[in-house]
């Protein structure tokens, strides 16, 4: 296996912006740096195997103000290329890429089809796929970049040999099923609300449904439609609140957090929920559960050396007792890991998860 430089066949600087972004601690925002200004800084974050994040706020922070949420990004190298290794693009292959961003992976991808094959691209922020068209003609490639919702697909060019998805879903759209040929290959970041997303690899088949496994841990942005919303409790509402206890302990409470422990799984079972931990200071932690549909929400407040710990509970949903039960069957089933699972989608749209086979005994409609 050869590392994941070798795999990258395009060099990535000349699709970064002059502007990117990057975390501050000090405010919980994102603050520019400018290639004009630091050189040097803007390089090193260029050449590191990390996400450059290229855009904040879809596009309406300019450089010098505080960001406050990504919305695009060049992904991890190291990633990039385990996706293209996943994907299986071969010579000739006609690919769509959902999510163009700077067009990096589009030329990647345009790259591995060689002059025989076909990469479409679509973009939902238009000053985005823009640039990207300016870079793909820059470096030599000529993929389609369209300007328009990746969940549609893009019809006019389909069938594809593959679909790869650079932003995360929580369901599979239809068109894509539609539009991948049988014997095709979905490759899309999935998951629930409730935690990170699963490298998510499924086929299609010629019934028109799909399946397969998920794999790896990767945290993507959401898709522009599907982005979550977060709630905050409200002091009246803590006053009402439910108030118990919980026995879990610590490790107990980790593992319900944790992609590769119970979170996986808790996603799966427990729908339109979605958790914050906060540190509060040395000695206190919050975890919070949220369901903005329903106006519920449950607070574990941890006090270090002061357990059993304080547990609220708000509105029509009791999230925190739906959350301990599918914890305590995730136990029950063995502690599934995340690669254990499988989806199947048939043609009507149904989503079922599985633990190691479509037909075991563990299998439920989301
Ligand atoms: C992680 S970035 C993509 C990285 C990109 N493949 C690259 O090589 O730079 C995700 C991109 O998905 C785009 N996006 C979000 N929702 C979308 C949607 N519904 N349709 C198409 N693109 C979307 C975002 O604007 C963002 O540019």
């Amino acid at each position: 296996m050869t590392g994941w430089h070798e795999r990258l066949a395009v060099p990535r600087a000349p699709f970064i912006p002059s502007v990117v972004w990057v975390d501050d601690p000090a405010t919980d925002g994102f603050v520019s740096v400018s290639r004009d200004d630091d050189e040097t800084r803007w390089r090193e974050l260029v050449a590191a195997d990390e996400p450059i994040i290229t855009q904040v706020d879809d596009g309406t922070t300019t450089p010098g103000n505080l960001g406050l949420r990504p919305s695009s990004s060049c992904s991890q190298p190291s990633l990039v290329a385990a996706m293209l290794t996943a994907l299986e693009v071969h010579d000739g292959y006609r690919v769509l890429e959902i999510g163009t961003g700077t067009g990096w992976n589009a030329a990647l991808l345009s790259a591995r089809v060689g002059k025989r094959g076909h990469v479409v691209s679509v973009e939902v922020d238009p000053a985005l796929a823009e640039d990207a068209r300016r870079c793909l003609a820059d470096a030599g490639y000529a993929p389609l970049v369209v300007t328009g919702d990746g969940a549609e697909g893009y019809a006019p060019e389909a069938p594809y040999d593959r679909i790869t998805c650079t932003a995360s879903v929580r369901a599979i759209p239809r068109p894509w099923i539609d539009q991948t040929r049988p014997g095709g290959v979905i490759l899309t970041p999935w998951g629930t609300d409730y935690g990170d997303d699963a490298l998510t690899r499924l086929e299609v088949h010629e019934d028109r449904s799909a399946s397969g496994r998920c794999g790896i841990n990767v945290a993507f942005m959401r898709v522009r439609h599907q982005r979550r919303d977060f709630l905050e409790p409200a002091a009246d509402e803590l006053d009402i609140a439910e108030t118990t206890q919980t026995t879990r302990d610590g490790h107990e409470l980790f593992e319900m957090v944790t992609f590769t422990r119970a979170a996986f799984t808790i996603g799966l079972r427990v729908p339109s929920c979605y958790f914050t931990v906060e540190d509060l200071d040395h000695d206190h932690r919050r975890i919070e559960l949220h369901d903005v549909r329903s106006h519920s929400w449950s607070r574990v407040t941890l006090v270090r050396g002061q357990d059993p710990w304080t547990v609220h509970q708000y509105g029509p949903r009791r999230l925190w007792d739906e959350v301990d039960a599918a914890y305590i069957w995730w136990r029950d089933a063995g502690k599934p890991t995340p690669d254990r699972y499988g989806l199947t989608v048939t043609p009507d749209g149904t989503h079922t998860v599985w633990i190691d086979a479509p037909d075991s005994e563990h299998r439920w409609p989301l």
